[in-house]
């Protein structure tokens, strides 16, 4: 299954700002500027001085992500000037030049222009390498780009975008040319990556279901060049994953688990490292029924696993010399006559049983099965990704996704790679006192444990079936989808945890 995603192309080009035509030039400036920088002095003269009376006037301050539109006379080689606010220098990260090169692109697509140019690695490259900037560069054009318009028929979809852009980046100097390309292609393929888990994710639950969503990973897998395996209800069965099959039995759409394969060390057997994200195409609350105001966004309980299938597409194409499971366990979980209910005894995969108090907390019934099966294979790392509990979302907001771990050399590379990334972890506790909260009276653990630390008890329950393998749980709840849009983002999935992922990935090759 494919949806519609516009092209974006990012190329550094040997050449003058001055030389390049085009419709539009993006012009970064960072905040407070008095003076035009020495490095726009030459197009400032061929603009007339339209740029320096634009910052005399104060009308453009540069405050982050502020932009301002100059259209230039007849004669000059670019159509438009779009000046692009970077804010303090003190506080440039690539994730200001991320949000703020997709505010601009988004502002781009608007007018429906297909070839433009940006510049603003001259003015911020003391703070950021060449090709840190090349990748945030890349990263926020492909990111900002991205809209689902899968749906709206033609007639009644007002905008005017460009099917393909063209993003120049001149420089002059060979060596900056080296570095920036090097960052652009790497962004190129994490963002587009991210893209794809965002197509998947929009979709809606009368689209993607759990066999709908494995015959998309087989798509994408041979299309990516990575082995993938899907087990179906009979296998699973067989198997004994009772987990995903107790929740996926409610809906005649059947469960699956998705497993996928990179190898990219072949002397190696075991796996460095295995991502599980959970693919709740929809959650209901099954017969726990949740309440129906924004019951929509539970289409979205299937994050998790789409950036899974969208990180492992990117990782093939950047080949890391490591070997990577993705493991998709995935159901739909609806109330009907055949549902899994309350009061349930469920035997995981593991052998551990699990009383189900409420059929609504599933996102760790079926990730018990697919974390058990990760451990199996004595992988390097096991993290799972997952829109596990609305007590992340009250406790952290938006911002940041909660992070959990049983191992703190993990816990900090993840931190890490999330500030690379812009894909911000906050770590959370879990552990023994939490996992009291998940003993059942009557089986080894209960799915649910009370108000307290809502967040921390299902990390707690997780970790009861990774064994002792270095593991870290991500709860992607309050980062992995938005009602709203901003002016650097689309509405709905966000394909957070791609690049986090991959930014972790890179680090250990
Ligand atoms: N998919 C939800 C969690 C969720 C809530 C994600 C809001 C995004 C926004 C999950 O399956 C769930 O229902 N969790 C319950 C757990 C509870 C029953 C222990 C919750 O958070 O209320
Ligand atoms: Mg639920
Ligand atoms: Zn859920």
């Amino acid at each position: 299954m494919t949806g519609k995603i516009k092209e974006t192309k990012v190329n550094v080009i040997k050449g003058k700002l001055t030389s390049y035509k085009c419709d539009l030039l993006i012009l970064g400036l960072l905040k407070d500027t008095k003076k035009l920088p020495a490095e726009y002095t030459e197009l400032n003269k061929a603009l007339n001085n339209t740029l320096s009376n634009v910052i005399r006037l104060n009308d453009f301050t540069g405050k982050v992500n502020q932009t301002s539109l100059l259209y230039t006379p007849e004669s000059n080689t670019v159509k438009r000037v779009l000046l692009l606010g970077l804010g303090e220098r003190e506080k440039l990260n690539s994730d200001v030049v991320r949000k703020a090169v997709a505010t601009a692109t988004r502002l781009v697509d608007k007018l429906g222009i297909s070839k433009c140019a940006i510049s603003l690695h001259n003015v911020i490259g003391k703070n950021l390498s060449s090709e840190a900037i090349g990748q945030a560069i890349a990263e926020g054009a492909i990111f900002g780009r991205y809209d689902y318009q899968d749906h709206k028929s033609p007639e009644q979809n007002s905008n005017k975008y460009a099917a393909k852009m063209n993003i120049a980046i001149p420089e002059l100097s060979e060596s900056r040319i080296g570095k920036l390309r090097k960052g652009v292609k790497v962004g190129s393929v994490l963002a587009e990556g991210q893209n794809r888990a965002r197509m998947i994710a929009n979709k809606p639950g009368n689209e993607i279901n759990p066999p709908a969503l494995a015959k998309t990973a087989q798509q994408w897998a041979k299309k990516f060049g990575i082995k993938c395996t899907v087990f179906n209800k009979q296998q699973l069965t067989k198997m004994k994953m009772n987990g995903i099959l107790a929740v996926g039995q409610g809906s005649v759409h059947e469960p699956r688990l998705i497993k996928l394969e990179y190898k990219g060390n072949k002397k190696r057997q075991s796996p460095d490292a295995v991502i599980v994200g959970k693919a709740i195409t929809f959650d209901s609350g099954g017969i726990s029924l949740k309440p129906s105001q924004n019951m929509e966004a539970m289409k979205f309980d299937k994050c998790g696993g789409c950036a899974v299938l969208g990180l492992m597409t990117a990782l093939a194409q950047l080949k890391l010399p490591l070997n990577v499971t993705g493991l998709i366990p995935s159901a739909e979980n609806k109330p009907s006559h055949t549902s899994y209910r309350p009061g349930d005894i469920v035997t995981t995969y593991s052998g551990k049983t699990v009383e189900v108090q409420n059929t609504d907390a599933e996102g760790r019934m079926i990730l018990s099965d697919a974390l058990s099966y990760a451990a199996k294979s004595k992988p390097g790392a096991i993290i799972d990704m997952a829109t596990l509990t609305g007590a992340c979302v009250v406790a952290l907001g938006t911002h940041h996704a909660g992070l959990f771990s049983n191992n703190d050399k993990l816990k900090d590379q993840l931190k890490e790679a999330g500030e690379i990334s812009g894909e911000k972890l906050w770590h959370l506790p879990s552990g023994d006192e939490y996992l009291e909260q998940m003993r059942s009276k009557i089986a080894d653990l209960k799915n649910i444990g009370g108000r307290e630390g809502g967040s921390c008890t299902g990390a707690a329950f997780l970790g009861e079936f990774v064994e002792k393998i270095p593991w870290a749980h991500i709860d992607v709840a309050g980062t992995s989808d938005f009602s709203d849009e901003k002016p650097f983002r689309a509405v709905g999935a966000t394909g957070f945890g791609v690049r986090l992922i991959l930014e972790y990935l890179r680090t250990l090759s």
